[in-house]
């Protein structure tokens, strides 16, 4: 904004200067070599101290990630409630519960949300054999861009289980996560709320699953009461550009900060 500014004050200098009989050069050296902006001192020592961290606190960003759904009820009613918010997520699908659901795959890619892939019948892939594994993977894919169009689909593995030579099968990123407050096993939003606050850390992967109304009921206050406190909800990949982390195809990543090793 602040260079376009400058441009456009360059360019209007540069006319007036053409108009003048006498053309001054105008002094371009400036230009161009704006530096981040700085806020002088003097400035600094009169705020107060809440608006005083609001400036000099960097943007707090994490991803929340649902795995297991498309269901038609709780993953319509989370897509209104991130719609309303304007916080943006990332859905794990199992691909069998594509058909009769895509559109809310539709959805989720229209209002800006990642698309994932958790297989097809949400398969241990340590203990399938390699060719269901592809099979498993492929079948998935196919739904999801008969639903959404083309993209890469990330693989959320289920339980988070794969081992290292499956793992070369595998030609996108993987994502586990580095937030689980076990919602499936709580299911209590309070207790989700507070497991996941209790925790949380900019740059983290929240696990929940979109197939409970408890989970859904909590990923929303998780969104209001975070964003009090400086949180901005984006997806698993824009999590990775911010950090300026490439993911790399068949590598688990907790965080994009943080690989799993696999055995
Ligand atoms: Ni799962």
């Amino acid at each position: 904004m602040k260079k376009t500014f400058c441009l456009v004050f360059a360019g209007l200098f540069l006319m007036q200067a053409a108009a003048c009989a006498q053309p001054i050069e105008p002094d371009l050296s400036a230009y161009g070599t704006a530096a981040p902006a700085e806020i002088p001192m003097e400035i600094l020592g009169e705020l107060d101290e809440e608006t005083l961290a609001d400036l000099v606190e960097e943007p707090k960003y994490v991803a929340l990630t649902f795995d297991d759904g498309p269901r038609a009820d709780t993953t319509s009613e989370l897509l209104d409630g991130l719609l309303e918010r304007g916080a943006a997520a990332t859905f794990f699908v199992v691909g069998e519960q594509v058909p009769h659901n895509e559109c809310l795959i539709r959805r989720m890619k229209s209002e800006g949300h990642q698309i994932g892939n958790h297989t097809y019948s949400h398969v241990r892939l340590k203990t399938a054999d390699k060719d269901s594994v592809v099979e498993e993977i492929q079948k998935s894919e196919v739904l999801l861009r008969e639903a959404s169009g083309e993209g890469s689909f990330w693989l959320r593995p289920p339980y988070g289980a794969i081992d290292s030579q499956k793992a070369k099968l595998i030609k996108t990123p993987m994502i586990y996560w580095s937030v689980d407050p076990q919602d499936w096993k709580l299911l209590d939003s309070q207790k989700v709320v507070d497991a996941v606050l209790s925790t949380v850390q900019p740059g983290d992967i929240i696990l929940l699953h979109d197939f409970y109304p408890t989970s859904v009921a909590a990923a929303l206050e998780i969104i209001d009461r975070l964003r009090e406190d400086g949180y901005a909800f984006v997806t698993v990949e824009e999590l990775f550009r911010i950090q300026g982390v490439t993911p790399q195809p068949g590598v688990l990543y907790a965080r994009p900060d943080r690989v799993r090793t696999l055995s």
